[in-house]
């Protein structure tokens, strides 16, 4: 298939979101910049498209999509049932890094939900996305526009390394600005409960719900293994990875003793750690998640480095975890994700 990519600003300006637009309102795909990651888009009234959503990224067919829209009136096209809270949420947080689970309208195809009477939903603040929904008009379908399995896709150049040549078109607007997925938070429950942490973090979530009342544990698995003992490592990168909580100082003795014995073997071997480790871990490769302090900078850069990780051809990776504060919830739960679960607690 020809893919044809719109690297924005582009000099045919407009032509890219006429093409874009019209490309999924007749069943094609569209992979599309979000604040949070890229998202490959087919329009929801096109089941078949959606099928094919399942068959470039080589994803199991029982994990559901998310739609996305541009404005709250869509929402009642899609779900039923709404409580008020769900738009106190989309007041406080659309458009923005939230998804919400609710009950599905019938008109949902099972393709979306796959077969679940939920459907997931939320409103991307990147003003590409919210252009190219509202010149569609019909909610889109879009999961990460990765290969099942790899790191997210933050850049453009990230879709077309795993997309390129099996979709339709790729807009290439720059890094996205969160860098990991947005929040998932199921209400359809006895309790509201986040599925997978991001952007908006339990404390904002509080602000709405009032204190202790969304769960929201790090050691979420929204998909499970496809068998029992197989270990499921997802945004995963090549190379093995091991990752490490606890006071600081124990973490880089945990891993300098793991360096003793990777690099005699001549292992090539990266450190994704904080900005006050940099020179901590002598013979490795130091791979910057920014100040500890502030681990936005790390959820933004995360997925890049671990992509970076494998064109380099890293034999191992180890990591710092930071604290689970705010956003730094979300960026442990990748990390220990992307380790297949392979974090040790110091
Ligand atoms: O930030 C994002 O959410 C990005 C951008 C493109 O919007 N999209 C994204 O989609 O991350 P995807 O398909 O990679 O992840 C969708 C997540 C999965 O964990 C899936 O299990 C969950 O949402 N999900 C979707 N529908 C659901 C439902 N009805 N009930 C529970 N979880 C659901
Ligand atoms: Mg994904």
């Amino acid at each position: 298939m020809e893919t044809v990519i719109y690297r924005l600003p582009d000099p045919r300006e407009d032509t890219w979101l006429e093409h874009a637009a019209e490309t999924l309102q007749r069943g094609g795909l569209v992979a599309f910049p979000t604040e949070t990651v890229y998202g490959l888009g087919a329009a929801m009234s096109h089941p078949p498209a959606i099928r094919q959503v399942f068959t470039v990224k080589v994803r199991p067919n029982d994990n559901p999509l998310i739609l996305h829209i541009y404005e709250l009136g869509q929402l009642a096209e899609i779900a039923r049932e709404i409580p008020p809270v769900a738009y106190r949420l989309a007041e406080r947080f659309w458009p923005g890094p939230l998804t919400l689970v609710l009950p599905a309208r019938p008109e949902v195809p099972a393709e979306v939900t796959a077969g679940l009477p939920t459907v997931a939903v939320r409103m991307p603040s990147h003003p590409v996305a919210l252009a190219l929904l509202r010149k569609t008009g019909i909610p889109v379908a879009a999961p990460s526009a990765n290969l099942s399995g790899r790191p997210s896709p933050t850049t453009g150049d990230a879709v077309v390394e795993d997309l390129f040549g099996a979709i339709d078109v790729i807009i290439d607007a720059g890094p996205t600005g969160v860098g990991l997925e947005s929040t998932v938070l199921d209400l359809t429950g006895d309790r509201p409960r986040v599925l997978r942490p991001g952007g908006v973090t339990p404390e904002m979530l509080a602000e709405v719900f009032g204190p202790g009342i969304v769960e929201a544990p790090w050691r979420v698995e929204a998909q499970r293994p496809a068998a029992p003992g197989m270990k499921y490592r997802h945004y995963a990168p090549k190379a093995p990875m091991k990752v490490f909580a606890g006071p600081v100082e124990k973490v880089r003795e945990a891993i300098n003793g793991c360096l003793r014995m990777d690099l005699p073997q001549g292992k090539k071997v990266a450190v994704l750690g904080f900005e006050d480790s940099r020179d901590r871990y002598p013979g490795a490769i130091f791979k910057s998640l920014g100040e500890r302090e502030h681990p936005e900078a790390a959820a933004h850069r995360l997925f890049m480095l671990l992509r970076t990780c494998d064109r380099e051809h890293v034999d191992q990776i180890y990591g710092e975890l930071p604290t689970t504060q705010g956003v730094g919830l979300a960026v442990v739960n990748r990390l220990w994700k992307a380790a297949g679960g392979d974090l040790i607690e110091l």
